[in-house]
């Protein structure tokens, strides 16, 4: 890791960078040669992932250690998007919550809704006018297919990713920005046994995607400009599927599915 990278270097933020899907965003965009600032709260974590890139891929590394729902924390990686050059921005960091709406604390609700929809847009906004200027840049915003669905604040906050990546990849393409919401089904990563549910549980074997072949089809599709990205086919057939039923039958399943797992 060196202290000051140069100038003509291009870099890519990645919030969540220390598993799953984060992790394998920083390795394929140190891959692609980017510098990275790599942004997670668990320190020791942070700097691992941090000196085996940097040693793997001969990139800069630098780690900012932020809980991005504590708002002096997030204004740290704010500050850093909006004062040096970054070329590409990946709003991935997020959580699930194992019970139902009125189960879990309303704090982690609340916390919840902030990592997934408020922390992606305040740090898109902070990084857009940069990009703006150079007429270059990308923003990726991981969301989910559960955004496409009627399930809980999680799948909200994901459908907000996704209307607000059409509406902005529309509006700023023009300006040389790319933005893009990355839309996966169940993906093998840390996410569901940090809930505490079992991934036998959650759905057949074939249905969980791998993040490296998931993360390699978002960056291609952001490279063509796509504002939305569906890794796999079973994925993109599963979300057209979902986008013909009408909206009462997939509210009723979803209902079912919640209530099923209560009792
Ligand atoms: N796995 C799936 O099936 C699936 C499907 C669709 C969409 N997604 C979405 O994909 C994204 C990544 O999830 P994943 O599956 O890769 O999960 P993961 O393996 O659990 O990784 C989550 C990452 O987010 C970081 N993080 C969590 N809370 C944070 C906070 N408050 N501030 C900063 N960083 C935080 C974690 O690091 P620290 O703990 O060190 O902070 C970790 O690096 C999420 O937005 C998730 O909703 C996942």
């Amino acid at each position: 890791m060196t202290e000051l990278p140069d100038a003509d270097r291009l870099t890519a933020l990645v919030t969540g960078a220390t598993a799953g899907i984060g992790a394998e965003f920083a390795r394929q965009l140190a891959d692609r040669g980017l510098d990275l600032v790599l942004v997670a709260r668990d320190e020791c974590r942070l700097r691992a992932s941090a000196a085996q890139l940097a040693e793997r891929y001969a990139v800069d590394v630098q780690v900012l250690v932020a809980d991005l729902t504590v708002p002096q924390e997030r204004a740290a990686v704010e500050a850093r998007l909006a004062s040096a050059p970054i070329q590409v921005l990946v709003n991935n960091a997020g959580f699930g919550l194992p019970l139902d709406f009125d189960l879990n604390p309303v704090d982690d609700e609340v916390r919840q809704l902030d990592l997934l929809a408020t922390v992606p847009l305040r740090l898109t906004h902070a990084v857009l006018p940069q990009m703006i200027a150079r007429r270059s840049g990308t923003v990726i915003t991981v969301a989910s297919l559960a955004g496409y669905a009627p399930l809980t604040t999680y799948s909200a906050a994901k459908a907000w990713a996704v209307v607000f990546s059409r509406w902005a990849n529309a509006y700023y393409r023009p300006a040389g920005v790319t933005i893009t919401a990355l839309a996966p089904g169940f993906v093998r990563t840390e996410f569901h046994e940090r809930m505490g549910i079992a991934r036998e549980s959650m759905a057949p074997r074939w249905l969980w995607l791998e993040v490296e072949p998931l993360v390699r089809a978002a960056l291609r599709d952001a490279d063509r400009g796509r504002a939305v990205s569906i890794p796999s086919l079973r994925y993109k057939l599963l979300s057209l599927v979902m986008g013909a039923i009408p909206m009462r039958l997939v509210t009723a399943n979803a209902r079912r599915t919640r209530w099923a797992r209560r009792r």
